[in-house]
């Protein structure tokens, strides 16, 4: 899959004081976060929270104003296909799959980027592994698989482009709690081959359940951060979001 960059003291990615909105309406006001690497961070928030705006600022595909940092380098100069050949994979909401080609070929079209054919070869193999289901299937029609299917195939095929960092909006979001299961067991092993992972979550607990930390956002701002563990716990998170 991909390298963790070596021994840096500085986040995988650091968001600092960063606002974006769509024209005069502001989203995000002045939110920063920080990614290690080899974490599984999520980013938990009500519908409209900025979530989504947040993962297109770091897609590169709107404009912001504040501190975008990854891997060493500046994020805010680079165009969406930069940010993406510098390893930043989004899987986005909806899975977005190309819905008549085989699974085999959307998984493909994750590494049309890459030129380590030979690497990409053994990947594909690696994503059958990972999720059988998607090995079973390789012939099938992407719009054909169920939605649990669906999303692993559409994590495969973010994972076909050997992501430093996989950022997966709405992961949970349609399906069955069992299924959902299978994928947060696969983001576990996702980071153990060394991907870092930003998980954005409707399902609060969906999300504490999978990540080492966690992010509350309202209204474009960071009100909440912390252990996913602790934040399980904490009073104003079981009130507002796990009907405590
Ligand atoms: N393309 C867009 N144009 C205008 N407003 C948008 C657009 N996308 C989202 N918004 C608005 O931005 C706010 C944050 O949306 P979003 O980032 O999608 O939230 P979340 O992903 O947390 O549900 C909402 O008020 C939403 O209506
Ligand atoms: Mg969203």
């Amino acid at each position: 899959m991909s390298a963790v960059p070596a021994g840096s003291a500085e986040a995988l990615l650091r968001v600092d004081q960063v606002s974006a909105g769509y024209g005069l309406m502001p989203v995000l006001q002045g939110l920063s976060i920080e990614v290690r690497a080899a974490e599984i961070v999520a980013l938990v928030g009500s519908n409209g929270a900025g979530k989504t705006t947040l993962l297109r600022v770091l897609s590169r595909l709107l404009p912001c104003t504040g501190t975008l940092r990854f891997n060493g380098q500046d994020l805010l100069p680079m165009t969406p296909d930069q940010a993406f050949g510098h390893g930043l994979v989004q899987v986005p909401e909806g899975r977005q799959l190309f819905d008549r080609m085989s699974v085999q070929d959307n998984l493909l079209m994750g590494a049309y980027r890459r030129h380590d054919k030979a690497a990409a070869a053994q990947d594909l193999e690696r994503m059958y592994t990972l999720f059988p289901r998607l090995g079973e299937r390789r012939r099938q029609l992407a719009g054909s698989l169920s939605g649990g299917e669906q999303q692993m195939c559409a994590m495969a095929r973010a994972l076909m482009a050997a992501p430093v960092l996989m950022m997966i909006d709405e992961m949970s979001l349609g399906l069955a709690p069992v299924v959902v299961d299978q994928l947060v067991e696969v983001l576990a092993q996702i980071r153990q081959h060394g991907v870092t992972v930003l998980l954005v979550e409707q399902d609060v607990q969906v999300a504490l359940g999978a990540a080492d930390r966690a992010y509350v956002i309202e209204s474009g701002q960071v009100t909440l951060d912390g252990p996913a563990r602790a934040l399980v716990d904490d009073p104003a998170v079981q009130q507002a979001y796990l009907g405590g």
